[in-house]
């Protein structure tokens, strides 16, 4: 990429389209997801390779588990699959976060995520971070219930909820807030999706679906962030 380019801190990306890419190959959804994995996998290679400080995948939200028991199912062991399998995280330098209630799940796939993070933890280079379970609105909650707890226990006094506190009680604590989300797959909704970070966010919609994608999409997608002119509010 040309050398007059900013490299964005951290770029949030929901991984869309992955079932209209199935339907038009007549392939099942899962079959979807199954290429949506691989592509996660390069792509966050290639972050590596760019040099950000952060990527957020959106992989499974909140909503997702009112899909059919089969597609949920199908990406849960997809998932398993893939971080027991295909997940080169061993390899890389990253610092893997999963966002989001881990509560909702269990077995071998809990126990995978909390050996990822652990194994993971102390590392230097790109954070990354998956999505798994994950809403907006229920990180703000828990973010709130976790601070009225340390008012209760006399931790910390009203007067010192700010927003930095606020942030760093959140799941993605201490990183630096998204510069863009992009959203390829054609759909412009922001799905729950980061709502605090976003404060000051650029969005990318592109037209290309999830499975896809390739890295000369992300570079376009970069290139469009540094065409817009960020003025966080001045002038
Ligand atoms: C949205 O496409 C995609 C999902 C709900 C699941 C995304 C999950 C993966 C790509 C697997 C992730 C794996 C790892 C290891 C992180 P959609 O099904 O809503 O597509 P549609 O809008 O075309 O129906």
């Amino acid at each position: 990429m040309d050398n007059n380019i900013v490299i964005p801190k951290h770029i949030g990306i929901i991984m869309d389209g992955n079932g209209r890419w199935a339907k038009k190959r007549l392939l099942p959804r899962n079959m979807g997801h199954k290429k949506g994995a691989e592509v996660f996998q390069d792509i966050t290679r290639y972050c590596n390779e760019l040099g950000l400080e952060s990527v957020t995948f959106y992989a499974f939200s909140t909503e997702n588990w009112k899909r059919p028991a089969e597609e949920v199912n199908g990406i849960m062991s997809l998932l398993k699959e893939y971080l027991i399998k295909a997940f080169d995280y061993e390899k890389e330098n990253n610092r893997v976060v999963f966002l989001g209630d881990k509560s909702a799940f269990s077995g071998e796939l809990l126990e995978l995520m909390l050996d990822i993070e652990e194994k993971t933890k102390d590392r230097t280079g790109m954070t990354l971070n998956i999505a798994l379970n994950y809403g907006a609105r229920n990180e703000i909650v828990h973010a709130t219930k976790n601070i009225a707890q340390m008012v209760k226990n006399g931790e910390i006094d009203i007067d010192d909820i700010n927003e930095e506190l606020f942030s760093n009680n959140l799941y993605t604590k201490g990183q630096p807030d998204p510069d863009f989300i992009l959203r390829p797959s054609g759909e412009k909704r922001i799905s729950n999706f980061l709502l605090w970070q976003i404060a000051y966010s650029e969005f990318v919609y592109m037209d290309v679906l999830w499975p896809d994608f390739t890295r000369k999409d992300l570079d376009e997608a970069i290139m469009e962030f540094n065409r817009r002119n960020r003025r966080f509010g001045g002038v």
